[in-house]
């Protein structure tokens, strides 16, 4: 799909079919978030691949209660891990690793005729018990992976002139 329109077709489907996602097509998201950049090249974030129904119901419950999470067939957990970072102010730059990295993550789903909506309502630490995240891995993005049982309706934006701010 050219570029822009991968933007266009991209929203958040909260309904999965029950259908599994390949080994094949996971491996080329992790492929699309390894080309992130990232400050300094540190490349200060991890992502947990999530699987099987229990650990996935897990998630969800550790979502706020996020009930289609266990629908999908898997999910991507996208974490900071602040030491990898050199600089001062490591987790301000791991947030900003680690978003680019989940928004990555997100067009390549797309892009691969699949499905996902970036969750972030829950308790990093619960997530983490969830996943069995290592010391300093901090999740900031849930994303449940799976083939589209719904197409939405597409969602409002503002206008440019709203949000760009011109400075001459
Ligand atoms: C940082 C972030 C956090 C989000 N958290 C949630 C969430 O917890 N639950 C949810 O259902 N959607 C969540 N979303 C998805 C948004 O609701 C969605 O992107 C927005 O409504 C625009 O719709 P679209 O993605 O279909 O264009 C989140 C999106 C972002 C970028």
């Amino acid at each position: 799909m050219e570029f822009m329109e991968l933007l266009q077709a991209r929203q958040s489907v909260r309904r999965y079919r029950n259908e599994p996602v390949s080994e094949a097509l996971v491996g080329r998201i992790l492929e699309a978030v390894r080309t992130a950049p990232s400050a300094g090249n540190f490349q200060a974030y991890e992502i947990y691949v999530v699987e099987g129904k229990a650990r996935m119901e897990a998630l969800a419950e550790a979502t706020f209660s996020h009930e289609w999470i266990a629908q999908a067939p898997m999910a991507l957990v996208v974490c900071t891990n602040a030491a990898r970072c050199e600089y001062d102010g490591k987790e301000h730059w791991a947030l900003q690793d680690a978003s680019i990295a989940a928004t990555l993550a997100h067009l390549a789903v797309v892009e691969l005729g699949l499905a996902t909506c970036w969750v972030g309502a829950f308790l990093p630490a619960k997530v983490a018990e969830v996943v069995e995240a290592a010391e300093g891995h901090v999740p900031v993005a849930v994303l449940p992976v799976g083939y589209a049982d719904e197409a939405p309706p597409r969602s409002e934006r503002r206008k440019l002139e709203e949000f760009v701010h011109r400075c001459k």
